[in-house]
Order: structure tokens, then C-alpha cells, then sequence
């Protein structure tokens, strides 16, 4: 949520920040802006509400000069979409751009307004900027002790950049719950909320950790810990292709990102399948497989899509592993009152490693007695992957279309093989984690032949664009695909869906069905096959239109369209069958002409809570 950038070179950074908070629009595209400390130690600031393209025609025009400066791409939280609302903020000699929440912002701003402040928007960013110019009025200390002693007076989650056009060499950068990185260039050094914003800058990074404050020139970097002490952090080369985050022949990064996958599943199994029969996770140590041996209990935390992949592994930890498992959405856990089961073992699943609500789950975890964590994440420097125990990379690559995809059956990927390596070192023998390796060997070839279908799913979307409501079914683990898939649609079309199991339809929703009502069932030959047979022909003598996604020949009525997939292993049918609900869901937005990879109100990565 909102997207940072600054610098400090030797060179005019104007097409710098033009340039590289685009790549960041991906986290907030309600509006942008800019500031520089221009050749008469003023700022220049330009903000625009809209998209970057916006901020980029108006700069242009004004041909600014300065050599240090910051950007930002708002996700508007305090305050509405508007320009007075658009980042940086400026309180006379100091500017900032912010990301996250100011909890204590309105009594800030009281004290703030009786101290004779006057406040231009009404974001909790400009509370920010105005403290740090009241404390330096009073103390007439240096920016950095300012900073400190302001910081105290803060409550919640934030990063953020300030420059000071009296002391035009240096950046100061805060990182406190949402995540800020420095860029290392030769004299020059630049600070982004996400890599992808200078990779065609540098490849070495520094990733700033909870409570770190660092002063950022063009010579050299100083970082300070939350204890105030001066602290190397390890410099992390990156190895991103820049090329990766191009769309290449793609319309839209989702649609690169869904004809990724095969790719994107061999990238996670390379060299983790030991001579085609066992599973290794480098990552992981003795005390972890000690674990593994004990644990009794597992406990899934995440948001969205991810969250969807922890309910299809709950499948998978109960029926392969005979492994209780629950799953529970982040925000929800962090609300209530828990009883942990016994020997339990707590697992966070994200794309970004940054999702506010996961993160607190995961520091809430930390306080009540469970035998350990790990995070299965896309994000290598991230803070959940920083603040977790253990860590599995999903390798999905970059994902820049905000709604999921190849995210998505990478985690399922990593599960299955995480179940597989457990059963094996619980049980002592590895029959089955032969068996799940030899058929994940097979599912980026499975996923390819699905990909194929693509013509075909783009006739039915020319049957449903135009629908208001759709209803998507699943049994067993095709439930959270169901999920998943209604999930894809109303994000990126804004049509109304919603997901049941199966056999919860005759419960209340049937009520909805008649001849105007789309459902979409995914329904693989398994021992479940003949209930949801049963719950198709329900639906069909009430009238509504069904779309089945199936390996096997069903009647066919006059309401029912039949999409027969190719055969696939019953084991990984979820990965499998979400890859047709995928190309659907872009299909129809894609008829619909809705902005695919920046759906409205939405943001990529979700830092507040
Ligand atoms: C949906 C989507 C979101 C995310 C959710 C969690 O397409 O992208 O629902 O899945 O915000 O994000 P991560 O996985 O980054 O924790």
C-alpha cells in the first residue's frame, strides 16, 4: 500500500523518480507525486490525482533540476482521493512521503493545530511532517534527533523518507512495520518500498529492519537500530532480472503472469526433488525436522488468495498426512481470544511477506506457546520472512498484476511438498513423498496442456461478461478453488461472485438460482464426482445456466455447457483446475475493458491493517 522512492545523486533525478515509482503503482493508484530540493534550496513539488502517466506528462512540463528528491504512489487510507491528499507533504524546510497508518494522528493534530499549525489535507502524513518541524523549532536539534525523539510520539505501522532543502545532502529513511529498502549505486544511493523499483539501477540492496532509521547520502550510508546504535546490515545482491518485470508479448503482467506457471512450478521444485524421489528444503535444519517429527497440530494464517492455498493444504495435512490443521484468515486470529491445540505448529503463507494483518498473526503467535513458526513466501527480504523462525521461498517470481495467480500454485506447490516431506519424516519411510514427487515432476506439463484451453474459455467469458451475479461451486479441496476463483473475478471484473460448497446450495443459496444465474463448477472424476453429479442436476431443474469444468463426460442438458479438461492426478487437481478459473476471470474483465492489473480500490501489497 502506497509506494515509495527517492534518491541522492550527482544527476538531475526527475526521470529517476518518474520512472521508477511507475513500477510502483502496483502499490497504490489513487494519486502520485513528487518533490526535489531544486539549485535554490526550495522545493519543487508536483502531484497529480490519477495514475503516474498523470504525474508524468505534468512534470515534464515544468523541466525541474535537482539532484535529490522522493515519490510516492498513494493507496488513500486518512483522507479521500484528492491532490491536497497526494504525497509529499512539505511543513516549511521539510518534506516527506509516508507509508502506513499514523494510529494517534488525531490528537497529533490537535496539539499540532493549537501549537498554530495549519493543515492543508487530511492525511496523517502531514501530522508527521508538522511534528518534526515543531520539535526542530523547539530544539534546534539536527533532523536525526529530531526524528527520534518524534518518532516516540508515534503509534502504529509506517515507513517513510524526509528530506530537509536546509541541508539538501541527505535523506533520512524510518522503517517501522512496513517495508523500506536502500539501493546502493556509486555515489549515488536510492531508498524504494520494493526492489522492483530500481532493478534497472542496482542489484544490491539493503533491507531496513523494524525500528532502523538510516541517513542516506550519496557517499555513504549510516543505519541506526531501534536501540539507537550504529548497525551493518547486510548488503543482499538481488538476483531479480530486470527483464522479469517486463509484460514482454503479454496485454496485461496477469495474463503474462497466469502463462507463467509451468514456468514459475519449475522454478520452485528446482533443485528441491533429490533424485526424483525425496523432497529437500535447504532452508530447513535439524531443530526444524525435530519439529516436523513432534508437532501434533498445524495452524495456517493468511489473507486472500493465500489464505485460499492454506484451506486446499488443509486437505492435504488432514487426508495425506493425517495432521489436524487449521486455517484461520490473519485478521480474524489477531481478533480473538485463542486456545492453541498441543504440540502445534504455526505456519504464515504470502506473496509479498509484508500483509499487515499476517504479519501481527505471526507476532501474536510468537506470545502463545506454539512449537514454532514458518512462512512459505514469495519475497525473500521481506518482514514476514525476516521475523519468521524458518522460510520457504515460493519462487513465483515477481507478481506484479495486483490479483494472484502464479503466486498461487506456487504456494500450493511448496505445501504439497512441505505435506510430503512431513509424512515422510513422521511415518519413517517415504512411499508417499516418492509418489507426491514423481506426480509434481508432471505439473507444470498438466498446467500446460490446461493453458490450451484458452480459446474455449474465452467463448464462455463472451457469455458472461455481462452478468451481474455468478455462483461458483466446489466439493472437497475444489471448494477453496471455488473460492479462489470467485475470489479472480470480482476483483478484476467488479462482477458480483460468490463461492459455496457444493453441497451447502440446497442449504439457502438455491433460493438465487433461476435462468439468469450462471454457476461454475469444478468437479475432477474423484469419490466425490457422483454427489456433485447430483447437486448439478438440482440446479439444472431449477433452470440455471451451469459451466462445468470436468476431465469426465457428464449428461449434458440444455443448460449445461461442458468444458472437458484434460486428466489430471487427483492429487494436484486444485492446482490444476484453478489455472481454466484464472483465464476466465481475465477473459470476462478483459471483455468487460476493466484496468485488469490495477483493479479499482485495490493495492498489491497490503501494509495496513
Ligand atoms: C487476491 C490477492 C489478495 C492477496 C492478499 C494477501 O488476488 O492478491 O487477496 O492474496 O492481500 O497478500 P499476500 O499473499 O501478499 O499476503
Amino acid at each position: 500500500m502506497c509506494g515509495i522512492v527517492a534518491a541522492v545523486t550527482q544527476r538531475n533525478i526527475i526521470n529517476f523518480l518518474l520512472e521508477n515509482i511507475k513500477r510502483l503503482e502496483y502499490r497504490g493508484y489513487d494519486s502520485s507525486g513528487l518533490a526535489i530540493i531544486n539549485k535554490n534550496n526550495n522545493f519543487s513539488r508536483v502531484r497529480c490525482v490519477g495514475k503516474v502517466n498523470e504525474l508524468i506528462e505534468k512534470t515534464k512540463k515544468k523541466k525541474l533540476f535537482g539532484t535529490i528528491g522522493l515519490a510516492h504512489t498513494r493507496w488513500a487510507t486518512h483522507g479521500k482521493v484528492s491532490e491536497k491528499n497526494t504525497h509529499p507533504h512539505i511543513s516549511s524546510h521539510i518534506a516527506i512521503v509516508h507509508n502506513g497508518i499514523i494510529e494517534n494522528s488525531f490528537q497529533l493534530r490537535s496539539l499540532l493545530t493549537k501549537q498554530g499549525y495549519i493543515f492543508y489535507s487530511e492525511t496523517d502524513t502531514e501530522v508527521i511532517v508538522h511534528l518534526l518541524h515543531w520539535e526542530q523549532k523547539k530544539t534546534g536539534k539536527s533532523l536525526l534527533e529530531v526524528m527520534r525523539n518524534s518518532l516516540m510520539k508515534l503509534q502504529g505501522n509506517y515507513s517513510m523518507v524526509v528530506m530537509d532543502s536546509h541541508n539538501p545532502s541527505k535523506l533520512i529513511a524510518v522503517c517501522s512495520g512496513c517495508p523500506l529498502i536502500i539501493g546502493l549505486g556509486t555515489k549515488e544511493n536510492f531508498i524504494a518500498s520494493d526492489q522492483i523499483a530500481l532493478l534497472n539501477i542496482t542489484k544490491r540492496f539493503i533491507y531496513l529492519k523494524e525500528g532502523d532509521i538510516a541517513i542516506v547520502k550519496r557517499e555513504n550510508i549510516k543505519i541506526f537500530n531501534k536501540d539507537n546504535s550504529i548497525i551493518k546490515r547486510k548488503i543482499i545482491k538481488s538476483d531479480v532480472k530486470y527483464e522479469s518485470v517486463k509484460k514482454g508479448k503479454y496485454k496485461h503482467y496477469m495474463e503474462k503472469e497466469i502463462y507463467e506457471q509451468p514456468k514459475s512450478i519449475r522454478n520452485t521444485l528446482k533443485n528441491r526433488l533429490k533424485n526424483n524421489t525425496s523432497i529437500y528444503f535447504p532452508e530447513l535444519g535439524l531443530k526444524e525436522i525435530n519439529i516436523f517429527l513432534h508437532l501434533e497440530h498445524i495452524q495456517i494464517v493468511a489473507c486472500g488468495t493465500s489464505y485460499h492455498a492454506a484451506m486446499v493444504s488443509k486437505h492435504w495435512f488432514e487426508s495425506i498426512a493425517n495432521i489436524p490443521c487449521d486455517v484461520e484468515v490473519a485478521s480474524e486470529f489477531s481478533s480473538r481470544k485463542l486456545a492453541v491445540r498441543k504440540k502445534s505448529f504455526f505456519i504464515t503463507l504470502s506473496q509479498s511477506g509484508e500483509t499487515a494483518d499476517t504479519l501481527r498473526a505471526l507476532r501474536i503467535s510468537k506470545k502463545l506457546g506454539y512449537l514454532g513458526n514458518l512462512t512459505i513466501c514469495n519475497m525473500k527480504g521481506s518482514s514476514l520472512v525476516q521475523e519468521s523462525d524458518n522460510y520457504l521461498l515460493t519462487k513465483a517470481g515477481v507478481e506484479i498484476g495486483v490479483a494472484s495467480t502464479k503466486s498461487f500454485t506456487t504456494q500450493l506447490t511448496v505445501l504439497l511438498m512441505l505435506v510430503a516431506k512431513i509424512v515422510s519424516i513422521k511415518k519413517k519411510e517415504n512411499d508417499i513423498e516418492k509418489k507426491i514427487v514423481k506426480i509434481l515432476t508432471i505439473l507444470p506439463y498438466r498446467i500446460e496442456e490446461i493453458l490450451k484451453k484458452n480459446k474455449e474459455i474465452q467463448n464462455i467469458a463472451k457469455k458472461l461478461y455481462n452478468k451481474k451475479n455468478i455462483l461458483f461451486l466446489g466439493r472437497g479441496d475444489q471448494y477453496p478453488i471455488a473460492m479462489e476463483g470467485a475470489l479472480k473475478l470480482k476483483e478484476i471484473s467488479y462482477i458480483h461472485a460468490e463461492a459455496y460448497p457444493s453441497g451447502e446450495l440446497k442449504h439457502g443459496p438455491l433460493a438465487l438460482i433461476d435462468k439468469n444465474m450462471p454457476i461454475i463448477i469444478t468437479a475432477p472424476k474423484n469419490s466425490l464426482l457422483e454427489k456433485t453429479k447430483k447437486n448439478i442436476q438440482e440446479i439444472c431443474t431449477r433452470g440455471g445456466l451451469i459451466y462445468i469444468f470436468s476431465d469426465e463426460e457428464i449428461n449434458l442438458e440444455k443448460n449445461i455447457t461442458l468444458l472437458k479438461v484434460p486428466y489430471v492426478e487427483e492429487i494436484i487437481a486444485p492446482i490444476f483446475y484453478i489455472v481454466p478459473l484464472q483465464l476466465l476471470a481475465y477473459y470476462i474483465a478483459l471483455s468487460k475493458g476493466t484496468n485488469i492489473d490495477q483493479p479499482r480500490n485495490l493495492a498489491k501489497s497490503v501494509t495496513v491493517e
